[in-house]
């Protein structure tokens, strides 16, 4: 099996945005976050500061992770897997990944939000060095978000 990695702009936006619509769909069915359309995630690439992360097992992509960075600041908006190719450690290699790529960046510090009952997404950060540094009120229609934090080492 052979897993790869592509990253996105907003030049490969009508190639891409089809496509990872769909993996949000599918990743977030049956859960309240709003699903990312086409349109949506292709006026997210065009912002220069935005970008994507695809990852892949053989020809097919099986998750992605979108990013916006603002001088030594990431801030990751999404990271998703589609659920049959969930449990097998993709979520923490396209994180990993995205570490090596940051530190060409000269990215220093990586933020996120996460819905503070989303256990399955808060365990992958903490187990990928991110710390939980505060907390919105809601955030969400329904939950507070945790506002998680990594120190690019
Ligand atoms: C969160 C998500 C990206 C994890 O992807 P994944 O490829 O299954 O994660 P991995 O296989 O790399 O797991 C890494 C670690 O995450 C944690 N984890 C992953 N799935 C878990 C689950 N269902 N329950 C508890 N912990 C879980 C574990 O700590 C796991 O380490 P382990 O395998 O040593 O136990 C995936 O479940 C997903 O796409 N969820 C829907 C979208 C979402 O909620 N995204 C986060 C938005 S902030």
């Amino acid at each position: 099996m052979t897993i790869s990695f592509a990253v996105y702009d907003g030049l490969a936006k009508g190639i891409i945005a089809e496509k990872l619509s769909k993996i949000h769909r599918l990743s977030f069915q049956g859960s309240v976050e709003q699903i990312w359309t086409p349109v949506e995630i292709s006026s997210l690439l065009l912002n220069p500061d935005t970008r994507a992360m695809t990852i892949w097992q053989n020809a097919q992509v099986t998750g992605f992770l979108m990013w916006r960075q603002a001088r030594e600041e990431a801030e990751i908006l999404t990271l998703c897997i589609l659920p049959a190719f969930r449990g097998q450690g993709m979520g923490s290699q396209i994180l990993q990944k995205f570490y090596l790529l940051a530190a060409k960046n000269k990215i220093a510090e990586i933020f996120l939000e996460v819905r503070e009952n989303n256990a399955a997404a808060i365990s992958l950060y903490e187990k990928n060095a991110f710390k939980a540094v505060g907390r919105r009120k809601n955030y969400y229609s329904d939950k507070d978000a945790l506002i998680m934090k990594y120190i690019m080492k």
